[in-house]
């Protein structure tokens, strides 16, 4: 086999193919070899994979020695990045190869092309560690529940985001030192702003979205929305409420068969399972109607983590395993577009301590037909600015959404509101 790239999970991938080389050849009656790379730079020493490459290991920076130069029976892309990927993956299923990636960003972006041409060419893509780096969840969705109507996914999918949030949470961490912390221990991608801004958890929930749905889902129809906003102020507010704060995936089916697709961050209670997760760690909450509710739980980020699943993809492909061909061939259902969709919500905003100032806040919300479920301003002083949190009863999200930028306009605040959803 051929790996195209060589960093943190190529390397991992190597370091499981020289630990569990012996047992996997007993398993397969054949080695796993890899006898090409592609790496930017062949010439720049590579001293952390001493003793994890077979001699005679060809070091190139073309990527069609993998592709389509002969000797070469299945492709793992693990390079990062979506054009290039794109391309060398149409290159290998036309010259009769398989691939194997952790790539969720090309498959989410270029899924349909790229699965509709596997199908044409007889290729397969296997992609089990795009989600949830170790958590077998592709695996468990395309076969062990292949039987069931799946009808919620909800998800931790981003490993740095829970660990900048556990971070804030338990350590008092501020954002930038608990991400720079991620990045140091491998978890984030090259480009951390896909970690933060959520388009990674997107990326995700789309492939995972996908294979419920039987159909390519675009990432454009997932709403969302990334941690930016959110303080240790609103972690210290969620626990008064007896929540915490997640960064959710969610896919929701109505009982008309419409979905719902969010990615954003979230307020569940602290006896939630997902509440529990902490870390790099991810879950992923399902429920199918026959199966019932499910938890499948693991590291969700890291080298060994994701490169776990990258060789339980080869072992497949070594034996000869070609999966559903029709898996994204059928017609996307009904999106409902976030907007309409109703949730309680949670608004934290920054005013002076003035007499009226809380009476016309809460004369503002009622106005628009939004109902408080509850109200929390710390002890302030005249004068000062003090922050004011409050929780909405279930209302349609336009509405919120329209509220907060009038009371935004309204100048009645210091700076504009945080809100975050609520998920019961
Ligand atoms: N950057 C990703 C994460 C790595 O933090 O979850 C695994 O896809």
């Amino acid at each position: 086999m051929g790996l195209i790239g060589c960093g943190t999970v190529g390397s991992g991938v190597l370091e499981i193919l020289h630990r569990r080389g012996d047992d996997l050849a007993r398993l397969l009656s054949r080695p796993l070899r890899v006898t090409r790379i592609v790496v930017r730079d062949p010439a720049r020493p590579r001293h952390h994979l001493a003793g994890l490459l077979s001699t005679g290991v060809e070091l190139s920076a073309d990527p069609q020695r993998v592709t389509r130069a002969p000797g070469i029976d299945l492709v793992v892309e693990v390079a990062g990045g979506t054009e290039g990927p794109r391309q060398w993956m149409l290159d290998a299923f036309r010259h009769g190869r398989d691939v194997v990636t952790a790539n969720k960003a090309t498959l989410a972006t270029h899924g349909a092309e790229l699965f509709a041409a596997a199908r044409e060419q007889g290729r397969c893509i296997f992609y089990e560690a795009s989600v949830a780096a170790a958590i077998p969840i592709v695996e468990m969705l395309q076969n062990g529940l292949v039987a069931n109507q799946m009808t919620r996914i909800s998800a931790i999918l981003n490993g740095t985001c829970n660990y900048i949030l556990t971070r804030m949470e338990l350590d008092g961490m501020e954002y930038p030192q608990a991400l720079a912390e991620a990045q140091a221990k491998g978890f984030a991608e090259a480009d951390p702003t896909l970690d933060i801004s959520g388009g990674d958890s997107a990326h995700k929930l789309a492939l995972l979205a996908g294979i419920v749905m039987r159909s390519h889902v675009p990432v454009e129809k997932i709403y969302t929305e990334g941690l930016g906003n959110i303080t240790r102020d609103d972690i210290q507010f969620a626990a008064q409420f007896n929540c915490r704060i997640k960064m959710l995936a969610l896919a929701k089916r109505n009982e008309h068969g419409a979905w719902e697709l969010r990615v954003h961050p979230t307020l569940i209670q602290r006896d939630e399972i997902l509440a529990q997760v902490r870390d790099e760690f991810n879950a992923i909450h399902l429920k199918g109607d026959a199966a019932g509710p499910m938890l499948a739980y693991g590291k969700g980020a890291g080298a060994l983590p994701t490169a776990s699943s990258v060789v339980a993809d080869i072992v497949r492909a070594a034996k000869g395993e070609r999966g559903l061909f029709n898996s994204h061939a059928g017609t996307l259902p009904e999106i409902i577009p976030t907007e309409k969709v109703e949730l309680r919500h949670y608004v934290r905003m920054a005013v002076l301590d003035v007499p009226g100032v809380l009476g016309r806040i809460t004369s503002f919300f009622g106005l628009r037909h939004i109902s408080i479920s509850s109200i929390h301003q710390p002890e302030a002083h005249m004068g000062h600015p003090v922050p004011i949190v409050l929780v909405t009863h279930k209302t349609q999200d336009k509405v919120v959404t329209d509220a907060l930028r009038d009371l935004e306009n309204a100048k009645l605040l210091l700076r504009a509101p945080t809100r975050i959803r609520i998920e019961e």
